[in-house]
């Protein structure tokens, strides 16, 4: 037995109904956004990662799937979606189409994490990014997005937090001053910590182990310069004026490397420890980091299988349609003949019906369409094929009816609309 790779998940039958209803979400809430949807290769050079994650990230430095190809280049499995979507910006000349440009993309990634509840190997996201616009509308347009996804498909307890990191100058301040807060606290603290004083200090704000010893750091807020606090500001008046509730966390800092001023997450209650579901920002130095012309950008990821622990925690009604809605049931060569030619007509009228290919006898044949939910079995035995006649057996309430084969596929269009 060759069993899944760990941390990897097989999807289907009352699962794949989840993952259907948040998919047309998704399709529903960028059609009415105007964003344009963007498929990218699931594996790039390894560098594009490194350089936009950055080196020093726990992405880059312990999670990625990296491996040489037979040409000897190295590739890895992409851990996160903006990096690609900014190269493909870059090298498909998108800018020409005229500023900004606002992309969606739905996929698999790839992180080796830890598995556990609402993490794992290989997990997808649906993200969202503007590339293009400097303005605080852009990034109040994109909070909104994941906020109007969430609602979409009815997640209402989430919590927004917004925080921002400012520009590489105000950073660079303020990466001083916490070095110089946690110089005498780093020994005591945990070996990340320990390992990030020097190549990234601003992660030890979010050490999930070591929280206390950051209560009292130094905030962000007050050591943005004057541009990055009036851009700050008037992502609040945006957010303030679309009553779109939100809490200043200063120690929200963000794992990647590419980000600068606006860094958000949502967060849910009903998660354990990975309650974190969407997770953005602006990133402004990102598109020139890997090659191209400066261009200002702004976006977010969602976690799609978080997005199913939600509406199963939260109990929301999925609508279902995977049942077939009639099945055909026949027995002998010539009377499933027949059966292939009713479903054929079935099919042409837009109904889901199954045939049974299993050449057994009607009573195992009934039993398996009662199985799959089929609302409506339509049998055919020799008397049937003889007379030119189906019998429709209504599958809820076990009732039966002889209808001529002409008029079948309306008579059932009828009856299903009264089931
Ligand atoms: P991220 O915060 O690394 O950001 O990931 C975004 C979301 O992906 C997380 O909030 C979480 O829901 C989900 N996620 C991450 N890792 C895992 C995992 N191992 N298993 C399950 N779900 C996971 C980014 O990826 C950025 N590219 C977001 C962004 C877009 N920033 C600007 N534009």
């Amino acid at each position: 037995m060759i069993n899944r790779i760990k941390g990897t998940q097989d999807i289907a039958f009352e699962d794949i109904e989840y993952w259907q209803y948040i998919e047309q979400a998704v399709r529903n809430i960028t059609f009415r956004y105007a964003y344009n949807e963007i498929r990218t290769p699931i594996f790039e050079a390894t560098e594009l990662f490194k350089r936009s994650v950055g080196e020093s990230t726990d992405v880059v430095q312990k999670e990625m799937y990296t491996f040489d190809d037979k040409g000897g280049r190295s590739i890895t499995l992409r851990p996160e979606g903006t990096a690609s979507v900014a190269r493909a910006f870059i090298e498909n000349s998108f800018i020409n189409l005229g500023s900004p440009v606002k992309l969606f993309y739905m996929g698999p990634m790839f992180r080796y994490e830890k598995p556990q509840a609402g993490r794992l190997r290989q997990f997808h996201q649906f993200g969202a990014e503007i590339l293009g616009s400097a303005s605080p509308m852009a990034d109040f347009e994109i909070i909104e997005l994941a906020y109007e996804f969430l609602k979409e498909v009815k997640i209402n307890k989430t919590r927004l937090f917004i925080n921002s990191i400012g520009c590489p100058s105000c950073r660079a301040r303020y990466r001083e001053a916490l070095r110089e807060y946690f110089r005498d606290k780093v020994d005591g603290m945990c070996e990340d910590c320990r390992r990030r004083f020097d190549s990234n200090v601003l992660r030890l704000l979010d050490c999930k182990i070591d929280r206390e010893q950051s209560e009292n750091a130094p905030n962000i807020l007050e050591y943005l310069d004057e541009e990055c606090r009036k851009h700050f500001e008037d992502l609040k008046w945006y957010l303030e004026k679309a009553r779109i509730d939100y809490e200043i966390d200063p120690h929200l800092v963000r794992g990647l490397d590419y980000y600068s001023r606006t860094a958000f997450e949502i967060r849910s209650p009903s998660l354990g420890s990975q309650d974190q579901i969407v997770g953005g920002g602006r990133y402004d130095g990102l598109v020139e980091v890997i090659g191209g012309k400066s261009c200002p950008a702004v976006g977010f990821a969602i976690g799609m299988e978080r997005i199913v622990m939600l509406l199963k925690a939260e109990k929301v009604n999925i609508p279902t349609d995977r049942n077939s809605e009639v099945a055909i049931l026949a027995t002998g060569r010539e009377e499933s003949l027949r059966g292939f030619e009713y479903a054929r007509r079935l099919r042409k009228a837009g109904i889901s019906t199954y045939v049974d290919v299993m050449e057994r006898n009607m009573r195992n044949q009934m039993k398996h369409a009662a199985r799959i939910g089929a609302k409506i079995s339509v049998i055919i035995g020799d008397e049937e094929l003889e007379k030119d006649l189906v019998t429709v057996k209504i599958m809820m309430d076990g009732s039966q009816y002889q209808v001529d084969g002409d008029y079948m596929v309306d008579y059932i269009i009828d009856k299903l609309r009264d089931i």
